[in-house]
């Protein structure tokens, strides 16, 4: 796979709830940037087109913010959906014919680097999906309500990050079938594994976080190179 096959998915439909503000944080400035853009700046050596999806709130945001930039490839703008795998389904309809590998990114992870990029776009020479993560340090709990009722082996615990990456033609299969059966994934690797693919884990980074709460905007201040 090179650059020229590959489109970049960043879903930005959320309303950003948990975070409490009234515009959403994949579209306010972090040290001066907006956060979707910051995305976009990290992406931008490694793909050939890009597909957002968004709602009727964010999209002239997002057209206001793109007149002012020349990105190199092409970027289309489309409704998002009432989830997050709604809103991936909805711009895989929309992605170049040109383009045989998918990356989907959380608009809400402007620290991603180009390592976690180039790591996902090797892993598609391989595997039909592949999700960025990084290994548990912690001891994980299941537990229901407040009480414990198991301890899970943290060998075998990652915590899923993005980007994830997708073969354009099983991923779009999948996400159909995710869509008509109406599965509830919270995220892209979930979709495969769940029609059938083996899903491939690339080394995450811990800067990589996305941005939910207040406390996470304040630590990407921290982080971001300003
Ligand atoms: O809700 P969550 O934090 O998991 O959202 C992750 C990403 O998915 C964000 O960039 C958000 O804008 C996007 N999203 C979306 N459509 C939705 C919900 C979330 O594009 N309906």
């Amino acid at each position: 796979m090179t650059t020229h096959t590959c489109c970049l998915i960043l879903p930005a439909a959320g309303n950003g709830t948990r975070f409490g503000s009234d515009t959403p944080k994949q579209f306010l400035p972090l040290a001066g940037r907006l956060v979707f853009l910051r995305c976009l700046d990290v992406f931008q050596s490694h793909i050939s087109a890009c597909v957002i999806p968004t709602n009727a709130s964010g999209k002239p945001i997002i057209e206001e913010a793109l007149a002012q930039e020349s990105f190199p490839f092409p970027i289309i703008v489309c409704a998002g959906g009432k989830t997050r795998m709604h809103s991936v389904a909805a711009g895989l309809e929309h992605v170049p014919h040109t383009c045989s590998s998918i990356l989907i990114h959380d608009a809400a992870r402007p620290l991603v680097t180009s390592d976690c990029i180039q790591a996902c776009q090797k892993s598609l020479h391989t595997h039909t999906a592949c999700v960025v993560a990084l290994p548990s340090h912690s001891t994980v709990k299941y537990a229901q309500g407040t009480t414990v009722k198991k301890t899970i082996n943290r060998d075998h615990v990652y915590f899923a990050q993005t980007p994830q990456g997708l073969e354009y033609t099983a991923g779009k299969k999948a996400f159909a079938q995710a869509i008509s059966e109406n599965w509830s994934c919270t995220d892209d690797a979930e979709v495969m594994e769940r029609a059938g693919h083996q899903v491939a884990i690339v080394p995450g980074h811990p800067h990589n976080i996305k941005i939910t709460t207040p406390e996470d905007w304040a630590l990407a201040e921290n982080l971001v190179d300003k």
